[in-house]
């Protein structure tokens, strides 16, 4: 294959990922200022999906795909029926000013307390963020060390702000004492929210939140940061599947502004709007979603880090595939940066659902991605994904 330009690798990668996010859109699965804030503040992109088409020009990206489709057959390079359309009329898809007017939410509960299950990077990101913003924040992982590993991870990073100039020790002092760990999740029967992010398996979190459902009191509402696992099926494990919602942060979750709000078809409305008025709260931006594998953010992301790494299987560079990335388009990381940071083993979790639930045989995990998998090179946290560290 010849050597493709900057240009050309981004177009090759970015596209599809337009036309996918139009077809959200198309699909009324979320709104046009949902999907672009999606990516703005959950992956740092200068732009939004859709006001990013809107700048090359709908009509450019509709023909540019044409030609690829023609070439591959791949559905998902096919122009969706929502792009075909703006292009024809020489529309947009954003500056319509829609959002302006969006009622602002409410708290409907009292949210004084906080609780957060697990002591990985996402939960004490999380534990961090809650407590930043004063709330009281009761903690529980399974044994000291760990409860002690998100006291270190929370100090570790208000250090580094102090070091900048941009906090003090009376600040970190305050926030570390709003923090309670302990390793009895009976610690949690207090608290008005509980939001867990332990690890990414239907049947574990199952257990967890069927003796949740017995230690909260009743209001108390349940949420899961899960990115992957079914929220319906995991609300109706309790007994009170109104309560129970999706509260998806993205990594790193004291930087990342982004929360999407994910509702199932039981959550009451009253619980909707109380996290969207939480998030709010504490400095992040909610998007609300369905209870669809991806949600808006991972179902745009991941097929386009999966097709980074078929682009570099038929022969372009990684380093060459990040630069093009970064230069052409602005986005803070390269895929393979990016999917060193993720870790490879939640990319091909995340891309095994997206193809289970989407079937496109485009989104067939990379054979490269199964293959690192299966030789432990899950990325940064293993010294050793794409790139070495
Ligand atoms: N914890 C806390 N703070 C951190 C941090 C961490 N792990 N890493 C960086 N920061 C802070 C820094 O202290 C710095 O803060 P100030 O601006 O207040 O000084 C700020 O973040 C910027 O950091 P740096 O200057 O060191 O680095 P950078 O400019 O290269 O930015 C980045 C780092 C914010 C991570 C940026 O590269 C970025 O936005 N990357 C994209 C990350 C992304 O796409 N995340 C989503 C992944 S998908 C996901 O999470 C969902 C899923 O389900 C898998």
């Amino acid at each position: 294959m010849a050597e493709q330009t900057n240009e050309q690798i981004a177009q090759t990668l970015v596209f599809p990922y337009l036309n996918q996010a139009v077809k959200f859109l198309q699909d009324e699965y979320a709104t046009a200022t949902d999907i672009d804030n999606g990516m703005r503040f959950g992956c740092g992109y200068p732009a939004g999906p859709l006001a990013y088409l809107d700048s090359v020009g709908p009509a450019v990206v509709r023909d540019a795909l044409a030609a690829r489709f023609a070439e591959t057959g791949d559905n998902l390079h096919k122009p969706v029926a929502l792009l075909e359309k703006v292009a024809d009329e020489g529309g947009s898809f954003t500056g319509g000013g829609g959002a302006a007017n969006a009622p602002v939410p409410a708290f409907k509960h009292d949210i004084t307390t906080i609780g957060v299950v697990g002591t990985g990077t996402m939960a004490s990101g999380i534990v961090q963020v809650f407590a930043q913003a004063g709330y009281d924040v009761v903690f529980v992982g399974r044994s000291q060390d760990k409860l002690d590993g998100v006291v270190g991870y929370i100090t570790k990073n208000l250090d580094r702000a102090i070091a900048k100039g941009k906090g003090t020790e009376e600040d970190k002092a305050a926030v570390l004492g709003r923090l309670t760990g302990s390793s009895d999740r009976a610690a949690l029967a207090g608290v008005d929210l509980v939001i867990e992010a332990i690890a990414e398996d239907l049947a574990i979190k199952t257990e967890l939140f069927k003796d949740l459902d017995a230690i909260l009191e009743p209001g108390a509402i349940l949420a899961t940061t899960t990115s992957s696992l079914p929220i319906t099926q995991l609300a109706e494990t309790t007994s009170r599947p109104s309560d129970v919602i999706g509260m998806h942060f993205f990594n790193p979750a004291p930087v990342m502004k982004l929360v999407e709000i994910v509702t199932t078809v039981h959550t009451s409305a009253e619980v909707d709007e109380t996290v969207k008025a939480l998030t709010a709260k504490v400095g992040k931006v909610g998007v609300s979603c369905g209870d669809r594998s991806g949600f808006i953010v991972n179902a745009l992301l991941f097929p386009y880090l999966n097709d980074a790494i078929k682009l570099a299987e038929s022969g372009a560079e990684l380093g060459t595939i990040d630069a093009a990335i970064k230069e052409q388009v602005g986005f803070p990381m390269g895929p393979f940066e990016l999917l060193d940071v993720v870790g490879n083993d939640v990319s091909l979790a995340i891309e095994k659902e997206l193809y289970a639930e989407f079937k496109e045989p485009g989104l067939a995990p990379a054979a490269t991605l199964e293959r690192k998998v299966a030789e432990g090179k899950l990325g940064r946290k293993t010294g050793e994904g794409f790139h070495t560290y």
